[in-house]
């Protein structure tokens, strides 16, 4: 890809006995959104601590564009928010970021004008001489965010940025990754599909160290959409036992059968609705609903982690 920022080629990592990350491959397009998604211990964690150069590879490469394969050059270049980050509570905001942007190598007079400019970005420049300690979880969050951002990175790469976070953080850090989409390139890790469904264009599903899946949304729900027929059924016995029966039908291909309610995916929707409808009026069936559609996201995300 000629536009990428990142190319991971093979990369795993072994950490004694266990392999947390098995050979993983992918790029990620300058400018894009990308959402490492996947159940914990997936391997997530890993692979970002290795692309922030926090953890060396066992294997595989890595390689940032016009950065060359040395972690110096391209560390400058990202921004990095650990799953659990750790602040200095006793500070203020803005010391953190001027400590941070220092760290990253910013003179004093620069680190001060980056920090103002970041803290705005994010939300905080009310809160910038208040002490850290008394800052909430989103707002806490957003520093992180801050943090990542403070010496103008082309990437940056966070880790569950809201799976800590009550509904109000959350939604304040969502709508800041909305903010900073198309600025700054952005890969984010989540266990779940609606977070990265609601920032991200492409994602990239992992599941026990390798990645299942990956592709673009309207990608994805092209390869996965499947008619399915949903059917709800009188809770009387003789009505749920049909209900059991569904699964060996041969217009059926999978289903998914709960007491009174099946979800039934099928190939070709109006032979199985007729096939439906006439197993129904033979048996007498009782039911209470009857809805045809297609399958979501989340039918195909639990396709993809459950194996
Ligand atoms: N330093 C380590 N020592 C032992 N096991 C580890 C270590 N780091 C990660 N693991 C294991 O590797 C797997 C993947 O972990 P992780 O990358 O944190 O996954 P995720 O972030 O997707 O939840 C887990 O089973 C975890 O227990
Ligand atoms: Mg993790």
């Amino acid at each position: 890809m000629t536009n990428s920022l990142l190319y991971i080629r093979n990369l795993s990592k072994s950490i004694g006995s266990i392999t947390p990350v098995k050979g993983i491959s992918f790029e990620l397009e300058r400018g894009s959104c990308t959402a490492l998604l996947g159940p914990n211990g997936a391997g997530k964690t890993t692979t970002l601590r290795m692309l922030a150069g926090l953890l060396s590879p066992s294997g595989g490469e890595i390689q940032y564009e016009g950065g060359g394969k040395s972690g110096r050059d391209w560390q400058k270049r990202i921004g990095y928010l650990p799953q659990y980050p750790k602040f200095y509570g006793w500070m203020t905001g803005m010391e953190y970021l001027i400590f941070s942007a220092k760290l990253s190598g910013l003179s004093g007079a620069q680190a001060r004008k980056r920090s103002l400019e970041v803290l705005d970005t994010v939300g905080l420049r009310e809160a910038a001489k208040r002490r850290i300690a008394g800052y909430s979880g989103g707002m806490k969050q957003r520093l992180g965010i801050a943090q990542s951002l403070v010496h103008e990175p082309s990437l940056i790469m966070l880790d569950e940025p809201v799976s800590a976070l009550d509904p109000i953080g959350r939604r304040e850090v969502m709508d800041l990754l909305s903010r900073l989409r198309g600025e700054v390139t952005i890969l984010f890790s989540t266990h779940v599909l609606h977070d990265a469904e609601e920032v991200c264009d492409r994602m990239v599903v992992m599941v026990d160290g390798r990645i299942a899946e990956q592709g673009s949304w309207t990608e994805l729900r092209e390869k996965y959409r499947q008619p399915v027929l949903l059917l709800e059924v009188e809770p009387a016995a003789r009505e749920e036992a049909w209900l059991r029966t569904l699964p060996g039908m041969p217009f059926v291909e999978s289903a998914d059968i709960r007491s009174r309610t099946a979800a039934l995916a099928v190939r070709d929707l109006d032979q199985a609705r007729n096939a439906l409808m006439r197993e129904m009026s033979d048996s007498r069936i009782r039911f209470q609903r009857i809805e045809a559609g297609t399958s979501s996201l989340e039918d195909m995300f639990m396709k993809v982690v459950g194996g």
